[in-house]
């Protein structure tokens, strides 16, 4: 069978082909990130506008590479929260719409449950159980992973979400959006850095995590200096680490504590370079997977790739649209 995956929870439009037995055909995404960049962060209705224009031709350049007809697609997965509204509600509607004038099944997809089996696309040897770290723009959840649709949220940022922070640091330095590809590469301009920043909830005998304190801290710093490129790199730098050391500090704890040796990090944040590498280097012997870069940030592979592992479960659907954005949920 063949699965359509449709992402559109936020500001990337994302559209894959996942085939039983053979894998991901193909994979197709919008960016709007030029959008949005001049207003420092993502605006919800430039973004729903987007979506439409971007959703047809998307499909069609999908089907076409493949040679493909939509009869020949048995299940449309699509992400149906959380997000941000108006975007959930282009795809939604989109979705069910072809669905039902061409009697295909659909599934609604969870964007963090997709995030979270996302490294399965390309890591083979990744199986349940495993320990997941979920840090992106939305979220920052550390979960045990039991099977694919049985898992428990273990830890879990009270405040702001990792991507939030770095996008917040690399605005008020003036960075573009999204700030965390901007930061790191800023940070990779140095081997260190005169400052060093807190590592907030390091020592706090949980799995939850706190960055809200880490960003004013930060942002106070640049408030009172005088920037310049190498300033800015030592402070990416340090707030980068910072970041990193609790990021690692408690997906290993939550290893030990469950005697799970297997971390799935994914979520936009899992494309920074040095946590992957660190990771590595610091995982001692507990295996750590990533997603494919182009699978770490929002992409409509996942959505296909989590509709495949759903495609037992699925029913014909019905034309009722209910998105869940993402206020409603943590
Ligand atoms: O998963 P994602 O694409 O969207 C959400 O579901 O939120 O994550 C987007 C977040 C943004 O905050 C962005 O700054 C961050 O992922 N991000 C990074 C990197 N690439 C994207 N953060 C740190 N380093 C990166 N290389
Ligand atoms: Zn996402």
């Amino acid at each position: 069978m063949i699965i359509l995956g449709i992402e559109s929870s936020c500001d990337e439009t994302g559209m894959a082909l996942y085939k039983t037995g053979e894998g991901l055909l193909a994979n197709v995404l919008s960016s709007q990130t030029k959008i949005h960049n001049k207003y420092g962060g993502v605006v919800p209705e430039l973004a729903s506008r987007d979506h439409v224009k971007k959703l047809v031709p998307l499909l069609d350049s999908l089907l076409n590479k493949q040679k493909l007809s939509l009869d020949k697609i048995g299940l449309i997965a699509f992400t149906n929260g959380p997000g941000l509204l108006g975007p959930l509600l282009t795809g939604a509607a989109f979705a069910k719409t072809l669905a039902w004038v061409n009697n295909i099944r659909s599934v609604e997809i969870d964007h963090l449950e997709a995030h979270i089996f996302s490294a399965m696309i390309s890591e083979k040897t990744l199986e349940p159980p495993f320990i997941s770290l979920l840090v992106s723009g939305g979220h920052t959840l550390i979960s045990k992973i039991d099977k694919h649709n049985s898992y428990e949220i273990i830890g879990k940022s009270l405040d702001d979400s990792a991507g939030e922070v770095f996008d917040k640091v690399a605005r008020k330095m003036g960075l573009k959006y999204p700030g965390g590809p901007e930061i790191s590469i800023a940070a990779k301009r140095t081997i260190n850095s005169k400052y060093k920043f807190p590592r907030p909830m390091i020592n706090s005998n949980d799995l939850n995590f706190s960055f809200s304190g880490l960003k004013t801290h930060v942002i106070r710093e640049i408030e009172r200096t005088r920037l310049n490129d190498q300033i800015i790199s030592e402070i990416s730098f340090d707030f980068q680490e910072s970041i990193i050391d609790v990021l690692i500090h408690k997906s290993i704890s939550a290893a030990k504590i469950f005697d799970i040796p297997r971390i799935a990090v994914s979520g936009g944040v899992s494309a920074n370079m040095r946590l992957r590498e660190r990771f590595e280097k610091e995982s001692q012997n507990i295996d750590v997977f990533f997603p494919n870069l182009e699978f770490s940030t929002d992409n409509g592979a996942m959505i296909a790739y989590l509709g495949y592992l759903k495609s037992n479960e699925t029913k014909m659907n019905s034309l009722k649209i209910q998105p869940i954005p993402t206020s409603s949920v943590f």
